[in-house]
C-alpha cells in the first residue's frame, strides 16, 4: 500500500517534477495523490496533468485565511491525503489547515533556516553575501519557517555568482533534498514528538546533503 502524499504550490512546480519522479521510482512507497494551487494558473498544476495527476485549483480570492483552508482542507481530505508537502506553495497556513495533518505539513524553504525565513531566500542570503547557502526541509508550525528542521542542503556561493545562478544551484539541492524526506515519511521513518524531529536512517543516509 502507499502512502498518499499532496503537493500544494503556487508557482512553477520544478520540485513537483523532482517528487513525481521519486514517487514513480519502482522501490518508493509514496503516491502523489493530488497537487493543489491557489493559482489557476500555476505551471505546476499543468505538469500534475502531465503525469495523470489530480490537479485541483482552490482560490483564495475573496476568502478570509480559515475560510481558504478549510476548503483546502476538504479536497485534501476527499483525496484521502495523509502527507502535505509545500513545494513554493504561497499561503501561510491557519490552525485549521495545520490542526488537520497535525505534523504532517512540510515546507521546503530555499536558505539554510533559521537564517532568511520569508520571501525570497535565495536573494537574501545572496544580498548577506554568505558563503555557504542552502534550503531546509522543515515540518510547518503556525509561524513563518519557523517549523522542527528535518534535513538541509548546503551549497557554496561563488565569487561570479548572481543572484540568479545562486537560486538554480540551490534549487538544484532542493530537488534531491525534498524527494528523500518524502521517502522517509513513506517508509514511517520520520516522527515528531514535542518539536523534536527523529529520522530512522539507514545506512548511507545522512539529514544534510551537499550539492554544488
Ligand atoms: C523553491 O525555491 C522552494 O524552496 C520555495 O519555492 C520555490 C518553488 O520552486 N518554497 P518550484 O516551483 O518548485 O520550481
Amino acid at each position: 500500500m502507499s502512502v498518499r502524499f499532496a503537493v500544494l504550490l503556487s508557482g512553477s512546480g520544478t520540485n513537483l517534477a523532482s517528487l513525481i519522479d521519486a514517487a514513480a521510482a519502482p522501490e518508493s512507497q509514496a503516491e502523489i495523490a493530488v497537487v493543489l494551487s491557489n493559482r489557476a494558473d500555476a505551471y505546476g498544476l499543468q505538469r500534475a496533468r502531465d503525469a495523470s495527476i489530480p490537479a485541483v485549483h482552490v482560490s483564495h480570492r475573496g476568502k478570509d485565511r480559515q475560510t481558504f483552508d478549510t476548503d483546502v482542507v476538504e479536497a485534501l481530505r476527499s483525496y484521502n491525503v495523509e502527507w502535505v508537502l509545500l513545494a513554493g506553495f504561497m499561503r501561510i497556513l491557519t490552525p485549521v489547515f495545520l490542526d488537520a495533518f497535525p505534523n504532517r505539513v512540510i515546507n521546503i524553504h530555499p536558505a539554510l533556516l533559521p537564517s532568511f525565513p520569508g520571501i525570497r531566500g535565495q536573494q537574501q542570503a545572496f544580498d548577506a553575501g554568505v558563503r555557504i547557502a542552502g534550503a531546509t526541509v522543515h515540518v510547518v508550525d503556525a509561524g513563518m519557517d519557523s517549523g522542527p528542521i528535518i534535513a538541509q542542503g548546503a551549497v557554496p556561493v561563488l565569487d561570479e555568482d548572481d543572484a540568479e545562478s545562486l537560486q538554480k544551484r540551490i534549487l538544484s539541492v532542493e530537488h534531491r533534498l525534498f524527494p528523500m524526506v518524502m521517502h522517509w515519511a513513506a517508509e514511517e521513518r520520520l516522527s515528531v514528538v514535542d518539536r523534536h524531529v527523529r529520522v530512522e536512517l539507514q545506512p548511507g543516509e545522512q539529514r544534510h546533503l551537499w550539492g554544488g
